[in-house]
């Protein structure tokens, strides 16, 4: 029996979007599908890995019953559940559209619809993956880039200010890129190395991405 690749790391993947409570029935949310980040919990269970999968609300169901999957709804519980777990792993990859900005306060009853004009006060969210970044000891760390201009600086940008090993960028300019799609078109940017990939399933984008993974882990 040859040993599988990821044989022995544990992973740790967000997933989907966040929620944001503004009542008891309302939120403020986005349209990430969450099929990045379980395609990766699937690459990854297959390569031997063990996979803890943090997901924001999505209707996906994980094909393997061996990926460990907790469900939480806001950046916040998703936040406190990356860092029961943060110790513990080898390999953390931040695939999540987590909300940028969350309501300041929620209202205990359902807001009425009385004035014509209404506004909501909100207060940006804790960047999860910065958070893991600044308290990196010997993870290694992955995340993603969705950008609309300059999009290959900003990568860059982002990889050095959170403390990343290596940042995954989806252009929104490319057709059948970007979190609504089964397809992604994706580059990445290690602090020394650019890598172009060509437009693909999401299945196999995983592939590429662990590919990636394994071959920095080996240097
Ligand atoms: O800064 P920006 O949101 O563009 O960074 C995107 C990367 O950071 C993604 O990997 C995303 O999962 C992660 N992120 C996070 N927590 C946030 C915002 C982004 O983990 N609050």
């Amino acid at each position: 029996d040859q040993k599988k690749s990821l044989e022995g790391k544990t992973v740790l993947i967000t997933a989907g979007p966040t929620y944001e409570a503004i009542d008891p029935v309302r939120f403020i949310g986005n349209h990430s599908s969450g099929k990045m980040g379980f395609s990766l919990a699937e690459e990854a269970t297959k390569r031997g890995a063990k996979v803890i999968l943090i997901s924001g609300p999505s209707s996906l169901k994980p094909k393997h019953d061996n990926i460990d999957l907790h469900r939480i709804t806001s950046a916040k519980e998703m936040l406190d559940k990356v860092f029961e777990y943060y110790e513990k792993i080898d390999i953390g990859i931040a695939s999540a559209a987590v909300a940028d900005y969350a309501p300041k306060v929620v209202a205990s009853e359902k807001i009425k619809k009385n004035e014509d004009t209404f506004s909501i006060e909100l207060i940006k969210n804790p960047d999860i993956l910065k958070t893991m970044g600044d308290k990196k000891t010997h993870q290694f760390l992955v995340g993603f880039a969705l950008e609309t201009q300059n999009e290959e600086e900003n990568a860059k940008g982002k990889l050095a200010k959170k403390n990343l090993d290596m940042i995954v960028l989806n252009s929104l300019r490319d057709e059948g890129a970007g979190f609504k799609n089964d397809t992604n078109k994706i580059k990445i940017f290690t602090k020394t190395e650019k890598m172009e990939f060509d437009l693909k399933s999401k299945e196999n984008v995983a592939k590429d991405i662990l590919d990636c993974i394994e071959a920095q882990l080996l240097k």
